[in-house]
């Protein structure tokens, strides 16, 4: 590639980007507690949360995206995914649905395999299926929220997992404390139960926690693993982790 095609071909990622940013944003005035930022993830998270599978990216993997956005965290997935891998994503968004729709017609790694990437356009808590995944990245911003609907979507993820499977996902740093300063008082507590309820699922299940400071704003990426001894159930460890 010469230095004037670079050029083009990296001002038309960068106007892409900004695309896609004014799009988030667009989302997030529309409806903030669904869409949970103000911005796409950047690379750096994107990357601590597709870590799982660039690090098996050699055997064949399901793996399931949900709530994808705008797609960063799906193009950092796709350039992984081996032969005979699939990725399912799962966004509740019809204009986000539509735009990774168009991201995945027309990615140059897709071009040969059509059907390796499908988008559902639907809640995750409709998503009806019997097929089990090796990685779960959810973009998700569970900490809108009530615990109820958080505790009925992390016990789905950990029964779409095979044993050994990795769950990850992220969380902002400080928007617990930021919502006990500036929300209402059943705010803060719906908060601090949603908190609550994803400790018993990192004290069962968390194999590490990371901190991602190059991100707007900076988040903690955590993987969770279902184990591999069927004797040691979801529900047991998560009972035991309660007590
Ligand atoms: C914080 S954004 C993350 C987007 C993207 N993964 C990223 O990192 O930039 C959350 C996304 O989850 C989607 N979403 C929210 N609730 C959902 C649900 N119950 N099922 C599926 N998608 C949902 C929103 O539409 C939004 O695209």
């Amino acid at each position: 590639m010469g230095m004037d095609d670079w050029t083009t071909s990296h001002q038309r990622v960068l106007a892409q980007r900004e695309a896609e940013g004014w799009m988030f944003l667009i989302e997030a005035a529309r409806d903030l507690r669904t869409t949970g930022a103000i911005a796409p993830s950047g690379n750096a998270l994107a990357r601590a949360l597709t870590d799982p599978v660039r690090t098996q990216a050699s055997r064949p993997l399901a793996v399931l995206e949900v709530g994808a956005g705008t797609g960063p965290v799906t193009r950092a997935l796709i350039p992984h995914l081996s032969g005979g891998s699939r990725l399912d994503i799962v966004e509740a968004n019809p204009r986000f649905a539509a735009q990774l729709r168009r991201l995945v017609t027309t990615h140059p790694d897709l071009a040969d395999v059509p059907g390796r990437v499908s988008v559902h356009e639907m809640f995750v808590e409709q998503l009806d299926t019997d097929q089990r995944y090796d990685v779960i990245v959810s973009g998700l911003p569970l900490t809108n929220f009530a615990p109820d609907q958080v505790e009925r979507i992390m016990a789905r993820y950990m029964d779409l997992l095979h044993p050994g499977g990795t769950l990850t996902y992220f969380a902002y740093v400080g928007t617990r404390r930021a919502r006990a300063l500036t929300a209402s008082r059943v705010e803060a507590r719906r908060h601090a139960a949603v908190d609550e309820v994803m400790a018993a699922y990192q004290r069962a299940y968390a194999t590490g926690r990371w901190t991602v400071w190059a991100n707007l704003p900076p988040a903690h990426v955590w993987h969770l693993r279902r184990p591999l001894v069927p004797a040691d159930s979801p529900e047991q460890r998560l009972a035991g982790a309660r007590r």
